[in-house]
């Protein structure tokens, strides 16, 4: 069955029915959809059928959303050990598309959507995008990747179904990038926060002032920026910068979405993907407000439901603000970024505050994990701005040291580098260099 597009009718710019729900309705809505996913799952793949069957739960023991607590967890692996269709649900004749995750460790895991997950998806990205303060009618420039990966796809259909014009720029061919902002005037960009940042760049290359630009919002996410980038970001381009969270797995992006007018966190959209939060070593359920892994279940999926499926991302889940649905706080990384660095857990966004808010350093940085002795080193490779002197170079050097001892609790060395010498990102960036022996 496939649902009319709703884009250019009148009302495709307003609240949908699910961001009009009172808080009872939709937690009567999540308990009903959830039943019915656990039995898809139950019924149609083996996976989740042999899962449930080891815990001891039937579908039917979900009786509260609290009951959910009693299911088995889904991991990575399990996904991996399926691929690449065995965690489908539905025959491969009802499975219009699928995506990949990139694979950087491993085998990559597959997702597949049948027409009505295609069309939620949208929903869900309209909704998304609306919520960053797009409307009917705007311009998208489109900066994700377009592939196998979720973000260019996604970002374009929701698009397209809010009834604006897309412009599929996908990633990379910076120079073109910048011609396109400049010649087809968008008002919206959607592009991972660290390609902002190349973007930046390119128009400073060719002398172009960026707050002169069209852009009025900016949707950034497929990896953790921090609220200094936000800042730097905003400043620079002089627009609204908002972050969107999602994984393949899940959907793919505009599974929670943050709202422009309280830029606090990101709204999950509760109606389609439940969200626990639980302890990442016992797995027990954490209560809200309380810091942990991220797990969701999918509500409406069909081609691929998940259940209980872990993300590796931490958060928290705090009550809904400028929407009735929870939200969660900004991931601030995975627990496989973290770098234990003599003992102190570190993530690359604490890093990230710090040399955005030193003077006379670009934001532009790596984090390179050597080995010299017996103890780990990290160095902060952080690039000078173009007109920093070298005493200013020192100088910011020593101050980056000084507040990661501060703020972090470690020991780094920095390493100032000049302009223009680190690797730029074209989609997600990897921040992390490790050159320990025995590193992946
Ligand atoms: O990155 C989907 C996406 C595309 C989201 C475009 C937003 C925009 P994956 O490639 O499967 O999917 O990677 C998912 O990326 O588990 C997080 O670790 C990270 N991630 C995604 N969004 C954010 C965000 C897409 N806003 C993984 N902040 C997730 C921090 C994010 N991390």
């Amino acid at each position: 069955m496939t649902k009319p597009p709703d884009a250019g009718k009148p009302d495709a710019g307003k609240p949908d029915a699910g961001e009009l729900l009172s808080r009872a309705e939709l937690e009567a809505l999540q308990l009903r959809r959830l039943r019915a996913t656990l039995r898809h799952a139950y019924d149609n793949v083996d996976f989740h059928r042999a899962s449930f069957d080891t815990a001891g739960v039937l579908p039917e023991d979900c009786r509260t959303l609290a009951d959910l607590a009693r299911f088995p967890l889904t991991a990575k692996s399990d996904l991996r050990d399926h691929y690449p269709f065995g965690m489908f649900a539905v025959p491969q004749s009802e499975v219009r598309r699928v995506h990949a995750s990139s694979g950087t460790t491993g085998r990559p895991t597959v997702v597949g959507y049948t027409q009505r997950d295609l069309d939620m998806w949208a929903d869900v990205m309209a909704r998304s995008i609306r919520a960053a303060g797009g409307r009917p009618g705007d311009k998208v420039h489109v900066g994700y990747g377009y592939g196998l990966f979720t973000g260019g796809l996604g970002a374009h259909y929701g698009a397209e179904r809010l009834g604006c014009t897309v412009i599929p720029a996908s990633g990379g061919m910076t120079e073109r990038q910048v011609r396109l902002i400049q010649d087809f005037r968008p008002d919206v960009i959607m592009v991972t926060p660290s390609y902002m940042l190349t973007l930046l760049d390119e128009f400073e290359r060719q002398g172009v002032d960026p707050r002169t630009t069209s852009l009025r919002v900016g949707v950034f996410g497929a990896e953790p920026w921090s609220r200094e980038m936000r800042r730097e970001i905003e400043e620079r381009f002089a627009l609204d910068a908002v972050d969107i969270y999602g994984l393949s797995e899940v959907i793919g992006p505009g599974v929670a979405q943050e709202c422009v007018e309280t830029k606090d966190g990101l709204h999950v959209w509760e109606d389609h993907f439940f969200p626990e939060v639980i302890d990442p070593v016992t797995g027990e359920v954490l209560p809200d407000g309380e810091r942990g892994e991220l797990v969701f279940s999918s509500l409406t999926k069909e081609a691929m439901p998940v259940i209980r499926y872990r993300t590796g991302d931490l958060t928290r889940l705090l009550p809904g603000t400028a929407r009735v649905f929870r939200r969660m706080e900004r991931v601030t990384g995975r627990s496989d970024d973290m770098i234990i660095l003599r003992g102190v857990n570190l993530f690359p966004t604490q890093i990230e505050e710090i040399v955005l808010r030193t003077p006379d350093v670009a934001p532009h940085f790596q984090l390179r994990l050597t080995r010299p002795g017996r103890l780990d080193l990290l160095t902060v490779r952080a690039e000078a701005r173009p007109e920093a002197t070298a005493g200013q170079r020192a100088a910011a050097a020593r101050r980056i040291a000084a507040a990661v001892k501060e703020g972090v609790g470690v020991s780094v060395e920095v390493e100032m580098v000049d302009p223009q010498t680190l690797e730029r990102s074209s989609g997600k960036l990897r921040r992390v260099v490790d050159l320990r022996p025995g590193a992946v």
